[in-house]
């Protein structure tokens, strides 16, 4: 028989966001049970600082899902297990495919079966492609123009689906470039191997790298390289708890932008990371990559207005320093 109270399932809660997840909604007074395979995530941030039940298994096991759900009480999922290297996935899509769709697919049949229909997502701005316009709303069209981007997409699709015949309702967050770490410097970003900026930068500031990559320096931008749209991942899961709230108080199905709206280039990032560590970190410019736009920001104004989200570090200069304090513990 399932225990009585209701528990959310966090599947990747092990990896960056999905830890800082888990403990938003710990400090907001849920209980918390992790699925991770732990290819990517941490076994010693769960049992060190999180402190919950990790389930280590994979979102496609039927079979495991099957005893999970008749075992706990789940309320509701929150699924942030995916792969993530946008440069992989166009070289081996058949991973991206198996593990992002097929194994999504497979959670949400296992949680059709146990009569859990709520469901939060970890979506992505690569959904939307090219922007056509800045900042990009949420109905901006979506031509994901890499193997990541149509699998996150491929899932939004499924889950409009299963909404209209299976009346299970999920948040769709789209997010845009998650960065920074817990401000207490409990948690942070530990990807291996590692290809965003911030933490790029930062490995370089440790001496861990020589230097860091500017790929293209003549985009139709300020100082010629690309801008982003960094959001901090405390920020972002503030937004999940709230999501999840919206969902168990029978809120209907809804997809939300995650970004601060504005952005920050390459350049400036880099220079931000030198005032904030105090180290000089070395630059090489590159060629263009190709598929990188010239500028990526997102407009979050329905997460504001429907959620009532209001992110609390929209500062370059917060987000890096609370990456730089994490960096220094972990990578030091
Ligand atoms: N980091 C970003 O900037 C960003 C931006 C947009 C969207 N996202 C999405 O957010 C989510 C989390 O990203 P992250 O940066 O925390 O990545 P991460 O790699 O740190 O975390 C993902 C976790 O999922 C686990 N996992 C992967 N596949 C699994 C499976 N089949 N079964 C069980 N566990 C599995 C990994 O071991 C890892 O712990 C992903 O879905 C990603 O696509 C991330």
């Amino acid at each position: 028989m399932p225990q009585d109270k209701p528990t959310i399932l966090v599947t990747g809660g092990a990896g960056y966001i999905g830890s800082h997840a888990v403990l938003a909604l710990q400090r907001a007074g849920y209980d918390v049970v992790i699925l991770d395979n732990l290819i990517y995530g941490h076994r010693d941030v769960v049992e060190k600082v999180l402190q919950v039940e990790l389930i280590v298994g994979d979102t496609s096991d039927r079979p495991l899902l099957d005893r999970l759900f008749s075992r706990l009480n789940i309320a509701a999922v929150m699924h942030f297990a995916a792969f993530a290297y946008v440069g992989e996935s166009v070289t081996d899509p058949a991973k991206y495919y198996r593990n992002n769709v097929y194994g999504t697919l497979t959670l949400l049949e296992a949680m059709l079966a146990a009569d859990v229909k709520k469901f939060v997502f970890s979506s992505t701005c690569a959904t939307y492609g090219v922007p056509q316009v800045l900042p990009l709303p949420e109905d901006h069209p979506q031509n994901p123009i890499n193997p990541y981007g149509a699998s996150k997409l491929m899932v939004e699709r499924i889950l409009s689906d299963f909404d209209a015949a299976y009346d299970l309702k999920s948040v769709c967050f789209r997010y845009f470039n998650a960065a920074g770490a817990d401000p207490d410097g409990l948690l942070g970003e530990d990807h291996n191997p590692e290809t965003h900026l911030i933490p790029l930068v930062l490995q370089t500031a440790l001496g861990k790298r020589e230097s860091v990559s500017i790929f293209g320096t003549d985009y139709p931008t300020p100082d010629g390289t690309c801008i982003r749209d960094y959001i901090h991942v405390n920020d972002l899961a503030a937004a999940h708890v709230l999501g999840l709230k919206y969902l168990l108080e029978s809120g209907d199905s809804a997809v939300f932008n995650l970004g601060n709206g504005g952005g920050f280039s390459v350049k400036e990032t880099i220079e931000t990371a030198r005032a904030i560590t105090g180290r000089e970190i070395k630059a090489i410019e590159c060629d263009r990559r190709p598929g990188d736009p010239p500028v990526l920001v997102g407009s979050s104004d329905k997460a504001r207005q429907i959620l009532g989200w209001n992110p609390q570090y929209p500062d370059l200069s917060e987000i890096v320093s609370h990456a730089w304090k994490w960096h220094q513990q972990r990578h030091a």
